[in-house]
């Protein structure tokens, strides 16, 4: 298993200058030797250059929140792979619940993104999660609680099997997988340290049935409402390998707080 990883969503936030600000602060507070774990700031396309210029020379790298599923050509308003290699990132989000369900985006895109990204080299952060509804459902009713349970990772399990069943172990190397429940985004409403537990546990057992060689050390990211008053309870399950925050990341406070929790 590689170092605790947090990776910080911008989302589509901040213009050119907030961007350089945020980064360059974070650099100073984190330093460029500090190695505890893994960070990964995520900006818009637009501050992609900002940024890298920032974190160049330190021990943060660069993301990108999206990429189309093809290399090159006439697709009006995306962006590809070698275009984002180009910019200087390392890492690309994929499958975001905000595209999923806000955009439409397909399983079938997800899994093409993820192979392309892969073959050129880019580090993969696959989001899955439930809505509020399939939990609902899932719970609701005279079930035991295996079938609850059962039922709560349905939806998960198919996002990960669409993504990454075709797959080889070697493929799997450059992917981490966020869970991040849809109700808890944004919502101030993180899950429970049980609750997570559950789910990456369930996550853990598919990756090994689908990859025995290599399941075991994909890391497993928790995201949703991640805050400094919630982030030792959250980090505190043993099958949490880092977190993937969103608003927390766009206050150098908290994000170094953040950091600073997980790789103590
Ligand atoms: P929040 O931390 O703002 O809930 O966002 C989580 C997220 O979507 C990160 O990708």
């Amino acid at each position: 298993m590689g170092r605790k990883l947090v990776v910080g969503n911008w989302k589509m936030n901040l213009l050119q200058k907030e961007a350089k600000e945020l980064s360059c602060a974070i650099v100073d507070l984190i330093g460029k030797n500090y190695d505890n774990c893994e960070v990964v700031l995520v900006p818009p396309y637009t501050a992609l250059r900002e940024v890298g210029n920032c974190i160049s020379g330190s021990n943060i790298d660069l993301g990108a929140q999206n990429v189309f599923g093809k290399s090159r050509g006439a697709y009006t308003g995306e962006i590809s792979a070698p275009m984002l290699v180009d910019a200087g990132c390392k890492w690309v989000i994929i499958g975001h619940s905000e595209r999923r369900h806000l955009l439409g985006e397909t399983d079938e895109q997800i899994r093409k993104k993820i192979s392309l990204s892969i073959s050129y080299g880019l580090k993969v952060i696959l989001c899955v999660g439930e809505t509020e509804t399939q939990r609902e459902e899932a719970v609701s009713g005279s079930k035991d609680i295996s079938t609850k349970k059962r039922d709560i990772f349905s939806p998960i399990k198919t996002q990960i099997e669409n993504a990454l069943g075709a797959f080889d172990e070697q493929g799997l190397l450059d992917i981490v997988i966020a869970y991040e429940p849809v109700w808890a985004i944004g919502t101030g409403k993180n899950a429970t340290s049980l609750e997570i537990a559950e789910i990456h546990q369930c996550i853990r057992e598919l990756l090994v049935e689908m990859f025995p060689d290599s399941g075991n050390n994909v890391r497993i990211l928790y995201g949703g409402s991640v805050k400094t008053g919630n982030i030792s309870d959250i980090m505190s399950v043993d099958e949490v390998d880092g977190v993937l925050v969103g608003g927390a990341s766009l206050s150098v406070d908290s994000f170094f707080k953040i950091v600073k929790l997980i790789g103590s």
